[in-house]
């Protein structure tokens, strides 16, 4: 990865989490040294048991995603930056579709790796125009520009208007809307194609419709990859 991209990463992931960590502070009822205790208990978990530990002290990720205030960025992890950089190395979609790209962090994994293959698009969806605004920036800054298609707006919108074939998609909008979402993505979808979801641990109950539609339909093949938020893994058998 070229060093620009990778400084720029590295602010991005280190600003998310600040955020992050400000906005559940503000929600917890205790201490600040009681809330230090549980975020290194937090690190220490099981990734399985994140999205529990979350609930019981009234700080579940949805929260997050719909509390009042600045948007946050709510950006993927480094670790499953990089595991979603190997997946496009390894697989060579010539076309991604990303559902929630916000200003545009695990755009610039897929992007990046695009770059690097020398072919490809990521058509990245993004409703909040601010942070639209920060993704165009974030991928001129990181020189993957020519690879990433922005679709400002509604991504149920974006998604009626799209066509032809993805052959990877990354779901990480709000986790209650993943089902519905899916089922208008099916279409896009062929033989070979994976989906890639984040949140299937700490947004285990929102996501479970999502979750229990993939294990009962035989035109997909899905596991959960237990690591960080939890990574639902499908690929589309027929
Ligand atoms: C968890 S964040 C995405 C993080 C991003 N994948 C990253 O790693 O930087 C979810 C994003 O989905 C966006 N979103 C939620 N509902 C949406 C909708 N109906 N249409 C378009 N974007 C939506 C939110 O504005 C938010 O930025």
């Amino acid at each position: 990865m070229k060093s620009t991209a990778t400084a720029l990463l590295r602010r991005l992931h280190e600003q998310s989490q600040t955020e992050v960590m400000a906005r559940a502070q503000a929600q917890f009822d205790g201490s600040s040294e009681e809330f230090l205790t549980l975020a290194e208990e937090y690190d220490t978990l099981a990734p399985r048991l994140r999205g529990r530990f979350l609930e019981t002290l009234g700080l579940s990720s949805e929260d997050f995603e719909s509390s009042q205030g600045t948007a946050l960025s709510l950006a993927v992890s480094a670790e499953t930056g990089r595991f979603l950089r190997n997946m496009t190395l390894s697989h060579k979609p010539a076309r991604i579709l990303e559902l929630g790209s916000s200003c545009g962090v695990s755009t610039l994994y897929f992007a990046e790796a695009l770059c690097t293959l020398g072919s490809g698009t990521v058509v990245a969806t993004e409703l909040d125009p601010v942070k639209c605004a920060q993704l165009r920036d974030h991928v001129r800054t990181a020189g993957v520009d020519a690879r990433v298609d922005l679709r400002e707006g509604d991504v149920f919108q974006t998604v009626s208007e799209l066509d032809g074939t993805f052959d990877m998609v990354f779901i990480d909008v709000w986790a209650d809307t993943y089902l519905d979402l899916f089922k208008q993505t099916e279409r896009l979808l062929g033989p070979g194609s994976i989906v890639l979801a984040d949140n299937m641990y700490t947004a285990e109950d929102a996501v479970r419709p999502y979750k229990q539609y993939l294990d009962g339909n035989p035109r997909f093949s899905t596991t959960t990859l237990d690591f960080e938020s939890g990574i639902e893994f499908t690929v589309v058998v027929s």
